[in-house]
């Protein structure tokens, strides 16, 4: 039943327009990468942690993971330009193959109830993502002109984190690499090496923190979830 988990922290936030990397910012007094780090070292199914990330930012890091106690991280291995690649990064260093959850850094909210659910799904299935139904209506557009309604039922917005038999992802990762493939998540090289994926419903507070409102909603549901909202 347990896991590993890579979590890809080498970004520049650069939407969010911080002038540095947006995981060092605080919410609560507590930088986003420390929120998310805490969940999966509190979680007693995680087995350890594989942190990708910038090596300007290592030593500050470093500093964080001291201050704040996180004990399950195993290793920081560089980043890569692309997300892809800091993942990849870290998939190299991965000795057995269990299952391996791959969670964005800039997803603080994710609960373990969530993660629990995934891990079971990826256990019979091989690979699993998290994700919720759309909520608005959506359209393709083409220069500023609908082309189509799409069938709002069958749309899914797709989170992290997304679970795997290791060998799997790893097959996945190679071959993306041999055709210069890159994929906004790990769940779409997996799709094309034609393995099926399985979504499981998370929740809509399991955002990504990417532009400056995020921070607000971030404070909202800090709140909510301490019940003063
Ligand atoms: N990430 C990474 N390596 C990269 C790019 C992104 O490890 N070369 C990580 C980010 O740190 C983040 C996650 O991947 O935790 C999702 O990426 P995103 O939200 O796009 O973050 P950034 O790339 O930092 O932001 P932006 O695209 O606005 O610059
Ligand atoms: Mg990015």
């Amino acid at each position: 039943m347990a896991y590993q988990v890579i979590i890809p922290a080498a970004g520049q936030g650069k939407r969010m327009g911080a002038g540095k990397n947006k995981l060092l910012l605080e919410v609560n007094n507590v930088p986003v990468l420390i929120h998310t780090l805490k969940v999966f070292d509190e979680d007693e199914l995680c087995e350890g942690i594989i942190l990708a990330v910038n090596p300007l930012d290592t030593e500050e890091i470093k500093i964080l993971l001291n201050k704040y106690k996180v004990k399950k991280v195993l290793n920081l291995v560089p980043g890569g330009k692309e997300r892809q690649e800091s993942i990849y990064n870290a998939l190299k260093t991965v000795k057995n193959d269990g299952i391996i959850l791959v969670h964005d850094a800039a997803r603080p909210f994710i609960l373990k109830e969530h993660i629990h659910r995934l891990l079971e799904t990826a256990q019979e299935t091989g690979a699993a993502i998290i994700g919720v139904p759309a909520k608005d209506t959506m359209k393709t557009v083409r220069n500023h002109v609908v082309m189509a309604t799409v069938e709002r039922s069958s749309l899914w917005a797709v989170q992290t984190p997304q679970a795997f038999r290791f060998s799997l992802l790893y097959r996945a990762y190679e071959q993306a690499e041999r055709e210069q493939f890159i994929g906004t998540d790990d769940s779409s090289l997996v799709e094309r090496i034609s393995h099926p994926v399985t979504m499981v419903e998370g929740d809509y507070d399991n955002i990504k923190l990417t532009t400056i409102e995020d921070l607000f909603f971030a404070q909202a549901i800090l709140k909510k979830r301490q019940g003063s909202f």
